[in-house]
């Protein structure tokens, strides 16, 4: 699955976005959302609303965005973060449904189609990762045409490797070994004292200590990044990267050596001490449950 321009039996090149069929599930999803939230049930929630439009934009938006990464895992990491918006489209209709503003055969369809993003996206996640590849061939110019023309690329170039700008993305169709069925390895997280567990790449972690590991994390504000009581200790895996919303409340709190689990996403193993618990702490429940996406929408600096 490696190399540029690879199109045999077996494969076909996937020159667009748009010839991607979860490019085409998402837009469908933005068009049922934009049906869905123009309907008379939606009132004044323009709140809701504009959340909705701007979650299924976000779909759309991060894979087109993505496809012109120039490597396979930068390309993942905009799936990523899809995948996340399509998940939030999902909880979003459901909350809307709660509040009597859709009806049922609507929210149907637009958690089917949510899902089917989801489920696509975990396939390019699993397809790119795989391939891995670390130049894509999109940041180049026009491949040479004639022999006196220099390459565009420094490399050294020979028969089916030679570089071209227009075959961003080779998939393997063959029905036995199709690259959509390898699974990687998912990263592990282990909350020091209970269980290590597998989570699905992308998972915030406060969602994956509570849901995946089990443990009673707090999470007073609901992962907004104001409580601080999702903090947790790193022992091994902290993430360089730390929202801005993260840096500024631990700063205004005088805290260090915490982070916060509802500023992280899990993209790597980690190690954590679970310090911030609800037993123990009097509160009768952990906090209102975090969206499955980063809140707020995540700007993104060094710790
Ligand atoms: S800061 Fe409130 S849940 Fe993370």
């Amino acid at each position: 699955m490696s190399g540029y321009g690879r199109c045999n039996d077996h494969g076909v090149i996937f020159k667009r976005i748009e010839d991607f069929e979860v490019f085409k599930t998402a837009r469908k999803l933005s068009i049922a959302v934009v049906a869905i939230v123009g309907g008379e049930g939606f009132g004044n929630d323009c709140d809701l609303r504009r959340q909705l439009l701007d979650a299924s934009d976000s779909v759309v938006a991060n894979l087109a965005e993505g496809f012109e990464q120039p490597t396979d895992r930068a390309f993942a990491k905009y799936v990523y973060t899809a995948k996340a918006s399509a998940a939030e489209v999902r909880a979003r209709l459901g909350l809307a449904h709660d509040r009597r503003c859709m009806a049922d055969e609507e929210l149907r369809e637009g958690t089917d189609l949510a899902d089917h993003v989801t489920r696509l996206c975990a396939g390019l996640i699993r397809h790119l990762l795989h391939s891995n590849r670390k130049d894509r061939g999109v940041q180049r110019g026009k491949r040479p045409t004639t022999g006196d023309q220099p390459a565009t690329s420094d490399r050294p170039v020979t028969g089916d490797q030679r570089p071209t700008n227009d075959c961003r993305l080779t998939v393997d169709l063959r029905p036995t070994t199709s690259d959509y069925e390898y699974h990687p390895p998912m990263p592990k997280l282990t909350v020091e004292g209970h269980r290590t567990v597998d989570v699905e790449p992308g998972k915030r972690l406060v969602l994956a200590i509570e849901q995946d590991a089990k443990v009673d994390v707090l999470h007073a504000c609901g992962g907004n990044a104001r409580c601080t009581t999702c903090r947790v200790e790193f022992i091994a895996g902290e993430p360089e990267r730390m929202t801005v919303a993260e840096k500024t409340v631990l700063a205004a709190k005088g805290a260090s050596g915490v982070r916060l689990s509802c500023q992280i996403t899990v993209d790597q193993d980690m190690v954590v001490r679970a310090i911030s618990r609800l037993e123990g702490s009097g509160r009768p429940d952990p906090g209102a449950t975090p969206l499955p996406t980063v809140q707020p929408p995540p700007e993104y600096t060094t710790r």
